[in-house]
């Protein structure tokens, strides 16, 4: 898969951002083992505590349409260089990486940069 293509996919969801409160806009695309593509964006609400992260929102759309194994997903913000998952969110990646590495895709001015979940969350909770 073409990383430039999934990353252009997570600039397009940045746009459709829902964030009155931060005014940090973030989208994210999903590429699943079946080699399907879900987008998603952040959305915040007035009781702050009840914003979703752009990344838990595309997961969200990839779950609901039945995939069950991400292979990659690209965060990117307008705000931030290189923006990576929060904590939250590397948990929730976990829970679907599979048997599979997953790679995270983020852009900065260099370029787009590649780590692997197990780089950013090493010895994770699982069941
Ligand atoms: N946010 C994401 O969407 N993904 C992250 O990994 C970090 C934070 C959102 C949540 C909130 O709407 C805004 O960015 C500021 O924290």
């Amino acid at each position: 898969m073409n990383y430039e293509e999934l990353m252009n996919e997570a600039i397009e969801a940045s746009k459709n951002s829902y964030s009155p409160y931060s005014h940090f806009a973030v989208g994210a695309c999903v590429l699943t083992s079946d080699g399907k593509k879900y987008k998603g964006c952040n959305f915040e609400n007035a009781s702050f505590g009840l914003s979703i992260c752009a990344e838990r929102n595309a997961i969200g759309s990839a779950i609901a349409d039945g995939a069950r194994e991400i292979r990659a997903i690209s965060i990117y913000s307008p705000n931030m260089q290189d923006c990576l998952p929060c904590g939250a969110c590397r948990q929730v990646i976990a829970e679907f990486s599979g048997e599979n590495e997953v790679q995270i895709i983020t852009k900065a001015d260099e370029g787009i940069k590649i780590r692997t979940l197990d780089e950013l969350l090493p010895g994770c909770f699982r069941l």
